[in-house]
């Protein structure tokens, strides 16, 4: 037996493509192994604890607990529009979880590997309370860039402990923090460097992860797993305290198997069944040092791989929801009416699972309109129409050479899918799929069928066992689409095994062919990019960032227009004892007996440019009303000088 996991979702956002990252192929593993005929539990859920709950909950005026529910909501509906089956799908609200962890935790305590220690915390003064992780931003320790809390998102990635952030300040209100005294409970990880060496070089999965955590190694250090919050599991030990949301949340594959499956104790306490979690590369720490040393002090079973993907990318940028550089399943994707099918190729073929994956509207075009389309479609629509057209029923007399052909496809699959490599899985059966165009337009039985109608059915029969073989071998990747076209050769994929592939009836049937595969529409791909493109506009910019610019108000002392040029005008303007020049784009809107003598906004320091041969030293600030300009004026008379913040 296998239980197949994926990383919870925090129930604290919409889906959005990266996610899928983690989902899609983990689906198509495990429909894989469902044709190999193994017996296999699929099983996800809510990550619905930790401070960015509790801190979104508090901005939209929610409770944590109805923020939850919403999005717990919606990455089941997402989950069901792609396809996504999961045996089930937990929430780490439910009591169930709740008794699993405090269990888990007495247990890992009982066995001696939890003390307690005072530690210096980051406290905000003004709002009096601890600042446990997204409650604090700072920089971080390792490499000095912005980090939140506990993680050292935009540098190194690190898991930050708490009070190791440098120069906190509180996420509330602002106010930088100050250290003081609490006690904490911690998990004796240092006392697991030996058994995670040796975990470490047994286990499988990507190497990608496995490699990194045998880097982390060298530096554990004792884990924090308590915060002072309401919100989350109750620490059994000592109730003021909650769990750290990383003690909790991976618990949830133990708990959420204790609702699938009766035996759950076989999986997660004796070791029979194999444990295969596949997560995106960001929480490999988490997966291969925090959660195997947890079970092993906890005395559970430890997983047998750990499938890390690479991270994914937004026409080209890093990923990043503050930013802009998103694409969310429901409102971009899903709205437009795409074919789930679409993305769930898109994401398994696009680069190896190891690799980061770009996801671009252009790409996405190109790969399923002249990849997808015109090898795969099109092959299955030549040949099921050739075949209902000129025979509705055909005897299947298949040429060994192309039955080894399938067999061969068949598998190089089986073994890209030990390896995790989807993409080269996926390149497989397009390579069978280019081999069944190449024989039917080099057999050419349109010819062939008007004066020798039985080496005409010979070739077809060909394809179509070929077609067939397409169908059941493409169908963990496109469900939806291979289901439709399954029926028109009267398959049932559902009692499907992946050696029917190989196994020729005597006679088949095809019905009428739909078309498998609609084209992806320009137009509606133009669109979609250009809600991408707006959405990159909004990127977020810090105080400090705000702060760099010199905005002041200034008075203009002389306009004139400049020769040739229809919208430009050169203005003089006093900024403060300071006289510049600056040319502005509003001679569309205002002459220049309208701009002198008023008061302007301008930012002072722009880098220099020169327009239509004159120099700039400065931008006029205007709201952007279509063609126009109408220029920003203080509501008050103000002095010349005076600085905008
Ligand atoms: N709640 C934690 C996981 C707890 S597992 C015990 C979490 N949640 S998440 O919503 O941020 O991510 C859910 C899954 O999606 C994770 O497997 C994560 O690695 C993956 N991805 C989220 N964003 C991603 C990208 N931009 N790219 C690739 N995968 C990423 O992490
Ligand atoms: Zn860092």
């Amino acid at each position: 037996m296998k239980l197949v996991t994926c990383g919870l979702p925090y129930a604290n956002g919409k889906a959005h493509i990266g996610h899928l990252r983690t989902y899609i192929p983990a689906d198509v593993y495990v429909r894989y192994l469902r044709l190999k005929g193994e017996d296999v539990v699929f099983i996800c859920g809510s990550d619905c604890h930790g401070t960015p709950i509790v801190v979104n909950a508090e901005k939209e005026g929610l409770t944590p607990s109805q923020l939850v529910n919403i999005y717990h909501e919606h990455f089941i509906k997402v989950f069901d529009a792609l396809d996504v089956k999961f045996d089930f799908y937990g929430k780490t609200v439910e009591d169930y979880h709740h008794n699993r962890t405090k269990e888990i935790v007495k247990k890992i305590y009982e066995n001696g590997y939890i003390y307690s220690k005072e530690i210096d915390l980051a406290y905000c003064p003004r709002c009096e309370r601890f600042l446990p992780d997204r409650y604090v931003e700072g920089i971080c320790p390792y490499c000095n860039v912005p980090a939140r809390g506990d993680e050292c998102d935009q540098g190194c990635g690190r898991h930050l402990e708490p009070g190791e952030i440098k120069d906190p300040r509180c996420k509330i209100c602002g106010t930088p923090a100050i250290f003081k005294k609490q006690t904490h409970y911690f998990f004796k990880l240092t006392a697991f460097k030996d058994f995670l060496e040796d975990y470490l070089n047994k286990v499988q999965g990507t190497e990608n992860a496995i490699n990194y955590a045998k880097q982390w190694i060298k530096n554990l250090r004792d884990w924090c797993i308590t915060r002072d919050l309401e919100w989350g599991v109750k620490f059994p030990i000592d109730e003021r305290y909650v769990v750290y949301v990383w003690v909790d949340a991976p618990i949830g594959y133990i708990s959420f198997t204790e609702k699938a499956v009766k035996d759950w104790e076989s999986i997660w306490k004796e070791g029979k069944a194999e444990i295969v979690h596949f997560i995106g590369l960001d929480i490999a720490y988490h997966h291969c040092i925090f959660w195997p040393a947890m079970l092993k002090a906890a005395e559970y079973s430890l997983p047998t791989a750990i499938v890390a993907s690479g991270m994914v990318k937004i026409e080209g940028k890093t990923f990043s929801k503050s930013r802009g550089y998103v694409v969310w399943v429901d409102d971009d994707y899903l709205r437009a009416n795409l074919n789930p099918d679409y993305l769930r190729y898109y994401v398994a073929s696009y680069t190896s699972h190891e690799r980061d994956l770009n996801f671009s509207w252009d790409a996405f075009r190109e790969k399923i309109n002249r990849e997808l389309i015109a090898t795969f479609g099109n092959f299955l629509y030549r040949t099921l129409h050739f075949a209902w057209k000129n025979f509705g029923e055909v005897k299947m007399n298949v040429d060994n050479e192309i039955l080894e052909k399938i067999r061969d496809v068949r598998k190089k699959i089986e073994e890209f899918l030990k390896k995790w490599e989807f993409k080269s899985l996926c390149d497989s059966f397009m390579e069978l799929a280019s081999f069944g165009n190449v024989y039917l337009q080099s057999n050419e039985p349109w010819d062939l069928v008007k004066f020798d109608r039985s080496r005409a059915e010979r070739v077809i029969a060909n394809c179509l066992q070929i077609a067939k073989a397409l169908i059941i071998l493409a169908y963990p990747v496109m469900p939806r689409s291979m289901k439709k076209v399954s029926e028109c050769i009267n398959l049932n994929l559902e009692k499907c095994k992946l050696d029917d592939v190989e196994k020729v009836d005597e006679k088949m049937k095809v019905e009428k062919p739909i078309i498998p595969f609609e084209k992806v529409d320009e137009k509606k791909i133009d669109e979609l990019k250009k809600v991408v493109e707006k959405r990159f506009l909004r990127e977020e910019v810090s105080i400090e960032e705000f702060r760099k610019m010199d905005i002041r108000i200034g008075r203009v002392i002389k306009a004139e227009k400049i020769e040739k040029s229809k919208k430009l005008l050169k203005l003089k303007v006093d900024i403060g004892g300071e006289i510049r020049q600056i040319v502005a784009g509003i001679a569309d809107n205002y002459k220049p007996e309208d701009i002198e003598g008023k008061l302007i906004t301008v930012l002072v320091n722009i880098k220099p440019v020169k327009l239509m041969g004159v120099e700039s030293n400065g931008m006029l600030l205007a709201a952007d009303v279509g063609e126009k300009a109408v220029i920003l004026i203080p509501e008050k008379e103000v002095e010349p000088g005076t600085k905008i913040k």
